[in-house]
């Protein structure tokens, strides 16, 4: 059938929806996207055999092996979210019965460890109180009594508890003692510093959803050589997330062998050229610790409390004890009834905590309204800001 009549008016039918009124997000992912993001991906589809395809697959590669610091390493973008790469990272490089130290500071380091089981490899935890980073001689000791272990996993940045782990000085530690480092750099990758060749990172990913501030559906990450060599000592390494055919078919042909999110890697093509206009990597890293500062100002002029520990805070999501008396899901659900929406806590301190994102497209006018809202609602809660 050919489309002879316009039926626009759907796009509103769904967009009412997702969108039955306005909403400024402060959530842990999706975030909202840069506006140019946006326009860019309506772009009409090719094929990703094309050579037009491969043209923008090899300019978005390269755009962001610069802004990581891989010029070593190979740069992969797959249709999956992140959590592809972490089931890949264990599948293709983890022997069979294997063991893996995974370092735990929150919810996301035990999905690694739930990753490393179900894939019949054997973790040995390393685990921190929820609120603290590990440290690097804490690693150290863990590797010290565990020497067998083949690979160290780390979530760069906890997105449950709000804090950022020292990944520098701890991929240090693991190098050290010659093991692969896995990065979860899902809420991080985009927003904290990431130098992969300097730290020798083995592979560190990311979803499109978070600081990159681009729709869900492409991951990413970097690969190590070495990776890669452990790859071809292991024969089940599955379908989907073959790292070695993945690498084959970017090599070949700048593609993917299943089929990319095009529109995403449009969007990622467009925020890394957005961030060179910005004045580039630092200017854009500088940035985004600015927010995080101003965020958590905020909070503390409001008299609550953060819960990471000082020193390790995250560049992308403040987690904040909810006040006394007050619940959480309350202080969301009032904010959303006003236009704004914050995250709630996540994981064992979902009921302790609640949680502002600060990742994608949001303006100075957007913060202002998040604190002017905050404030009305936990004085309508009952709750008295100390300034
Ligand atoms: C630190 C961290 N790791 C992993 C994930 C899972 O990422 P995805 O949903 O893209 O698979 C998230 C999602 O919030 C995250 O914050």
């Amino acid at each position: 059938m050919t489309c002879t009549l316009s039926y626009m008016d759907v796009v509103k039918e769904v967009e009412r929806v997702l969108w039955p009124r306005p909403l400024r997000l402060f959530t842990a992912g999706p975030v909202a996207c840069f506006p140019e993001v946006l326009e860019a991906m309506r772009i009409q589809m090719v094929s990703h055999r094309s050579r037009e395809y491969q043209e923008l697959h090899r300019d978005t590669v390269m755009r962001l092996k610069v802004f990581l610091e891989a010029e070593k390493s190979v740069v992969l973008l797959i249709p999956s979210s992140g959590t592809g790469f972490m089931e890949a990272s264990i599948r293709n490089a983890v022997s069979k019965d294997g063991k893996v130290l995974v370092t735990v500071i929150g919810e996301f380091g035990s999905r690694y460890k739930e990753t490393v089981e179900r894939n019949g490899r054997i973790p040995v935890v390393l685990e921190k109180p929820l609120g603290k980073p590990v440290l690097p001689e804490e690693l150290d000791d863990a590797l010290k009594k565990n020497p067998d272990v083949e690979a160290v996993t780390i979530t760069y940045n906890e997105t449950s508890t709000g804090v950022l782990n020292p990944l520098r000085e701890l991929s240090k530690v693991a190098k050290e003692r010659g093991k692969l480092v896995f990065v979860d750099a899902v809420s991080a990758m985009g927003a904290a510093d990431i130098r992969v060749d300097e730290w020798k990172l083995d592979l560190v990913f990311s979803s499109s959803q978070k600081a990159f501030g681009l729709p869900p559906g492409l991951a990413m990450a970097a690969v190590s050589e070495e990776v890669f060599e452990r790859a071809k000592s292991i024969p089940e390494r599955g379908l989907y997330f073959d790292l070695l055919e993945i690498r084959e078919f970017l090599e070949k042909q700048w593609s993917t062998p299943t089929t990319p999110p095009i529109p995403q890697i449009v969007g990622l093509n467009v925020i890394l050229r957005i961030i060179e206009r910005m004045g580039g990597r630092e200017a854009w890293l500088r940035m985004y610790a600015e927010r995080a500062e101003r965020i958590r100002r905020g909070v503390l002029d409001l008299g609550l409390q953060l819960f990471a520990e000082p020193g390790y805070y995250s560049p992308t999501i403040t987690v904040i004890y909810n006040p006394p008396g007050v619940k959480g899901p309350v202080i969301y659900e009032e904010m959303r009834k006003r236009g704004v929406e914050i995250a709630k806590g996540y994981g064992k301190v979902r009921d302790v905590t609640f949680r502002i994102g600060h990742m994608g497209y949001i303006t100075n006018e957007d913060i202002e309204v998040l604190f002017n809202t905050l404030r009305e609602v936990l004085a309508a809660l009952g709750y008295k800001a100390s300034r």
